[in-house]
Protein backbone atom coordinates (compact mmCIF):
# COMPACT_ATOMS: atom_id res chain seq x y z
CA UNK A 1 0.00 0.00 0.00
CA UNK A 2 1.92 3.25 -1.49
CA UNK A 3 1.53 6.15 0.99
CA UNK A 4 1.18 7.87 -2.11
CA UNK A 5 1.41 7.79 -6.25
CA UNK A 6 4.20 7.89 -7.67
CA UNK A 7 5.79 11.40 -8.17
CA UNK A 8 7.32 11.99 -11.61
CA UNK A 9 8.46 15.01 -11.16
CA UNK A 10 10.41 13.90 -8.44
CA UNK A 11 11.59 10.62 -9.51
CA UNK A 12 11.46 8.30 -12.88
CA UNK A 13 10.45 4.79 -11.33
CA UNK A 14 9.54 4.04 -8.13
CA UNK A 15 12.43 2.27 -6.86
CA UNK A 16 14.70 5.53 -7.15
CA UNK A 17 12.42 6.74 -4.86
CA UNK A 18 14.30 5.74 -1.53
CA UNK A 19 17.67 7.42 -3.12
CA UNK A 20 15.74 10.80 -4.51
CA UNK A 21 14.60 10.74 -0.72
CA UNK A 22 17.87 10.43 0.89
CA UNK A 23 19.46 13.08 -0.81
CA UNK A 24 16.55 15.30 -0.29
CA UNK A 25 17.34 14.95 3.05
CA UNK A 26 21.35 14.95 2.91
CA UNK A 27 21.63 18.12 1.31
CA UNK A 28 18.66 20.04 3.54
CA UNK A 29 19.86 18.64 6.98
CA UNK A 30 21.55 21.07 8.29
CA UNK A 31 18.35 23.69 7.49
CA UNK A 32 15.93 21.53 9.21
CA UNK A 33 15.86 22.36 12.43
CA UNK A 34 15.96 26.13 11.69
CA UNK A 35 13.67 25.55 8.89
CA UNK A 36 10.91 23.80 11.03
CA UNK A 37 11.21 26.18 14.06
CA UNK A 38 9.72 29.42 12.33
CA UNK A 39 7.58 27.29 9.87
CA UNK A 40 5.58 25.78 12.83
CA UNK A 41 6.17 29.23 14.71
CA UNK A 42 8.30 27.42 17.67
CA UNK A 43 5.82 25.32 18.61
CA UNK A 44 7.61 21.87 16.85
CA UNK A 45 8.95 20.74 20.63
CA UNK A 46 6.71 21.31 23.08
CA UNK A 47 4.15 19.55 20.52
CA UNK A 48 6.42 16.50 20.46
CA UNK A 49 6.62 16.17 24.08
CA UNK A 50 3.19 17.16 24.54
CA UNK A 51 2.16 14.59 22.25
CA UNK A 52 3.74 11.56 23.58
CA UNK A 53 3.09 12.39 26.91
CA UNK A 54 -0.52 12.46 26.03
CA UNK A 55 -0.21 9.29 24.31
CA UNK A 56 1.62 7.41 27.55
CA UNK A 57 5.62 7.52 27.03
CA UNK A 58 6.53 7.32 30.22
CA UNK A 59 10.02 6.98 32.84
CA UNK A 60 11.57 3.51 31.96
CA UNK A 61 10.57 2.61 28.26
CA UNK A 62 12.48 1.75 25.74
CA UNK A 63 11.89 3.36 22.74
CA UNK A 64 12.48 3.54 18.95
CA UNK A 65 11.88 6.62 16.83
CA UNK A 66 11.80 5.97 13.20
CA UNK A 67 12.23 8.70 10.91
CA UNK A 68 14.57 10.59 14.15
CA UNK A 69 15.85 13.04 11.41
CA UNK A 70 17.79 15.90 13.01
CA UNK A 71 16.37 14.19 16.44
CA UNK A 72 13.55 16.49 17.01
CA UNK A 73 10.99 13.58 18.53
CA UNK A 74 13.68 11.87 20.63
CA UNK A 75 14.84 15.39 22.04
CA UNK A 76 11.40 15.82 23.37
CA UNK A 77 11.10 12.38 24.89
CA UNK A 78 14.39 12.85 26.36
CA UNK A 79 12.43 15.58 28.38
CA UNK A 80 9.99 12.78 29.73
CA UNK A 81 12.23 9.88 30.12
CA UNK A 82 15.02 12.46 31.94
CA UNK A 83 17.63 10.68 29.65
CA UNK A 84 18.31 9.40 26.24
CA UNK A 85 19.88 5.79 27.29
CA UNK A 86 16.70 3.75 26.44
CA UNK A 87 16.29 5.65 23.24
CA UNK A 88 17.31 3.98 19.28
CA UNK A 89 16.96 6.73 15.83
CA UNK A 90 16.63 4.95 13.16
CA UNK A 91 17.14 7.07 9.88
CA UNK A 92 18.44 6.35 6.54
CA UNK A 93 19.59 9.75 6.13
CA UNK A 94 23.43 10.10 7.49
CA UNK A 95 23.67 13.99 7.00
CA UNK A 96 20.20 14.17 9.19
CA UNK A 97 21.65 11.32 11.86
CA UNK A 98 24.82 13.94 11.65
CA UNK A 99 23.15 16.65 13.01
CA UNK A 100 20.80 14.57 15.63
CA UNK A 101 24.59 13.38 16.82
CA UNK A 102 25.33 15.99 17.89
CA UNK A 103 22.29 16.96 20.35
CA UNK A 104 21.51 13.50 21.68
CA UNK A 105 23.25 10.99 23.66
CA UNK A 106 20.74 8.09 21.70
CA UNK A 107 22.08 4.70 20.00
CA UNK A 108 21.87 5.54 16.19
CA UNK A 109 21.19 3.21 13.50
CA UNK A 110 21.09 3.83 10.01
CA UNK A 111 18.41 1.76 8.59
CA UNK A 112 14.62 2.34 7.02
CA UNK A 113 11.44 1.26 8.46
CA UNK A 114 10.40 -0.92 6.16
CA UNK A 115 13.44 -3.36 7.40
CA UNK A 116 14.84 -2.63 10.43
CA UNK A 117 18.18 -4.19 12.33
CA UNK A 118 16.47 -5.09 15.75
CA UNK A 119 15.34 -8.30 17.16
CA UNK A 120 11.53 -9.16 17.97
CA UNK A 121 9.65 -7.43 21.05
CA UNK A 122 12.25 -5.06 21.52
CA UNK A 123 10.80 -1.81 22.51
CA UNK A 124 7.93 -0.14 24.33
CA UNK A 125 7.31 3.03 22.28
CA UNK A 126 7.84 3.23 19.20
CA UNK A 127 7.35 6.91 17.22
CA UNK A 128 7.25 8.19 13.89
CA UNK A 129 7.49 11.86 13.28
CA UNK A 130 5.93 13.17 9.44
CA UNK A 131 7.69 10.35 7.67
CA UNK A 132 5.26 8.10 6.79
CA UNK A 133 5.14 9.73 3.73
CA UNK A 134 8.81 8.58 2.60
CA UNK A 135 7.97 5.07 3.12
CA UNK A 136 7.72 2.30 -0.09
CA UNK A 137 4.79 0.72 1.68
CA UNK A 138 2.45 1.91 4.96
CA UNK A 139 1.59 -2.32 5.41
CA UNK A 140 5.58 -3.52 5.20
CA UNK A 141 6.32 -0.60 7.28
CA UNK A 142 3.55 -1.45 9.93
CA UNK A 143 4.17 -5.17 10.01
CA UNK A 144 7.81 -3.85 11.43
CA UNK A 145 7.01 -2.11 13.57
CA UNK A 146 4.42 -4.85 15.04
CA UNK A 147 7.06 -7.04 14.79
CA UNK A 148 9.81 -4.62 17.07
CA UNK A 149 7.33 -4.29 19.49
CA UNK A 150 7.37 -5.73 22.79
CA UNK A 151 3.50 -7.19 23.33
CA UNK A 152 1.39 -4.32 24.95
CA UNK A 153 3.45 -1.76 23.36
CA UNK A 154 2.85 1.68 21.77
CA UNK A 155 3.00 3.04 18.31
CA UNK A 156 2.58 6.66 17.65
CA UNK A 157 3.01 8.23 14.23
CA UNK A 158 2.60 12.52 14.08
CA UNK A 159 1.57 13.79 10.51
CA UNK A 160 0.58 16.74 9.10
CA UNK A 161 -3.14 15.98 7.25
CA UNK A 162 -4.80 18.27 4.65
CA UNK A 163 -7.74 20.09 6.23
CA UNK A 164 -11.27 18.35 4.97
CA UNK A 165 -13.05 22.37 5.00
CA UNK A 166 -12.74 24.39 1.93
CA UNK A 167 -11.63 27.65 3.16
CA UNK A 168 -8.98 25.63 5.65
CA UNK A 169 -7.47 23.56 2.43
CA UNK A 170 -7.27 26.62 0.66
CA UNK A 171 -4.93 28.25 3.43
CA UNK A 172 -2.91 24.73 4.05
CA UNK A 173 -2.07 25.02 0.19
CA UNK A 174 -1.13 28.55 -0.09
CA UNK A 175 1.04 28.06 3.04
CA UNK A 176 2.50 24.87 2.73
CA UNK A 177 2.65 24.64 -1.19
CA UNK A 178 4.07 28.59 -1.92
CA UNK A 179 4.71 30.74 0.95
CA UNK A 180 6.34 27.99 2.90
CA UNK A 181 9.19 27.39 0.23
CA UNK A 182 9.63 30.44 -0.19
CA UNK A 183 10.45 31.84 2.63
CA UNK A 184 12.56 29.06 3.27
CA UNK A 185 14.70 30.16 0.35
CA UNK A 186 14.24 33.54 1.55
CA UNK A 187 15.87 33.16 5.14
CA UNK A 188 18.19 30.03 4.14
CA UNK A 189 19.15 31.70 0.26
CA UNK A 190 19.45 27.74 -0.36
CA UNK A 191 17.57 26.10 -3.18
CA UNK A 192 18.14 22.31 -1.14
CA UNK A 193 16.46 24.08 1.40
CA UNK A 194 13.33 25.22 -0.76
CA UNK A 195 13.31 21.87 -2.43
CA UNK A 196 13.18 19.76 0.83
CA UNK A 197 9.88 21.84 2.02
CA UNK A 198 8.44 22.08 -1.73
CA UNK A 199 9.20 18.22 -1.68
CA UNK A 200 7.43 18.48 2.26
CA UNK A 201 4.12 19.68 0.62
CA UNK A 202 4.14 17.53 -2.10
CA UNK A 203 3.97 14.41 -0.41
CA UNK A 204 1.26 15.58 1.92
CA UNK A 205 -0.87 16.75 -0.76
CA UNK A 206 -0.77 13.62 -3.07
CA UNK A 207 -1.06 11.50 0.78
CA UNK A 208 -3.64 8.69 0.78
CA UNK A 209 -6.18 9.68 3.55
CA UNK A 210 -6.09 9.14 6.61
CA UNK A 211 -8.59 6.07 6.76
CA UNK A 212 -6.14 4.29 4.35
CA UNK A 213 -3.73 4.50 7.07
CA UNK A 214 -5.93 3.13 9.86
CA UNK A 215 -6.48 0.19 7.58
CA UNK A 216 -3.06 -0.51 6.81
CA UNK A 217 -2.46 -0.28 10.43
CA UNK A 218 -5.15 -2.60 11.58
CA UNK A 219 -3.86 -5.18 8.49
CA UNK A 220 -0.38 -4.79 10.08
CA UNK A 221 -1.89 -6.88 12.91
CA UNK A 222 -1.91 -3.81 15.34
CA UNK A 223 -4.98 -3.19 17.57
CA UNK A 224 -6.48 -0.07 19.26
CA UNK A 225 -5.61 1.89 15.92
CA UNK A 226 -6.87 5.00 16.13
CA UNK A 227 -6.42 8.92 14.70
CA UNK A 228 -6.38 11.89 16.71
CA UNK A 229 -6.45 15.15 15.69
CA UNK A 230 -5.05 18.66 16.46
CA UNK A 231 -6.46 21.86 15.12
CA UNK A 232 -7.93 19.72 12.25
CA UNK A 233 -3.76 19.39 10.89
CA UNK A 234 -1.93 16.97 13.23
CA UNK A 235 -2.77 13.43 12.86
CA UNK A 236 -1.94 11.79 16.08
CA UNK A 237 -2.27 7.46 14.65
CA UNK A 238 -2.15 5.36 17.66
CA UNK A 239 -2.11 1.61 17.79
CA UNK A 240 -1.25 -1.42 20.26
CA UNK A 241 0.42 -4.44 19.73
CA UNK A 242 -1.70 -7.28 20.76
C1 LIG B 1 10.56 15.39 7.72
S1 LIG B 1 11.88 14.44 8.40
C2 LIG B 1 11.22 14.11 10.03
C3 LIG B 1 12.26 14.19 11.10
C4 LIG B 1 11.76 14.08 12.54
N1 LIG B 1 11.10 12.82 12.79
C5 LIG B 1 10.87 15.22 12.94
O1 LIG B 1 9.91 15.00 13.68
O2 LIG B 1 11.16 16.37 12.59
C6 LIG B 1 11.63 12.89 7.58
C7 LIG B 1 12.72 11.88 7.88
O3 LIG B 1 12.32 10.61 7.36
C8 LIG B 1 13.48 9.93 6.95
N2 LIG B 1 13.11 8.81 6.07
C9 LIG B 1 12.90 8.85 4.74
N3 LIG B 1 12.59 7.62 4.28
C10 LIG B 1 12.60 6.80 5.35
C11 LIG B 1 12.38 5.40 5.52
N4 LIG B 1 12.06 4.61 4.51
N5 LIG B 1 12.49 4.89 6.76
C12 LIG B 1 12.80 5.67 7.82
N6 LIG B 1 13.03 7.01 7.71
C13 LIG B 1 12.92 7.56 6.50
C14 LIG B 1 14.30 11.03 6.29
O4 LIG B 1 15.65 10.66 6.13
C15 LIG B 1 14.05 12.19 7.23
O5 LIG B 1 15.06 12.26 8.21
Amino acid sequence: MLPHPPLPDRYTTLEAKPEYVNRLFDKGAKYYDGVVDWGFLKSGSSYRRWVQERHGLKKGHVVLDVACGTGLVAAAAVKILGTAENITCLDPSEGMLAVARTKLAARFVQGRAESMPFPDNSFDFLTMGYALRHVMDLEVCFREYCRVLKPGGKLLILEVTKPQGRFSRFFFQLYFGRVYPWLTRLFTRSNDARDMMRYYWETMDACVPPAVVLEALSAAGLKAVKRDTSLGLFSEYTAVKP
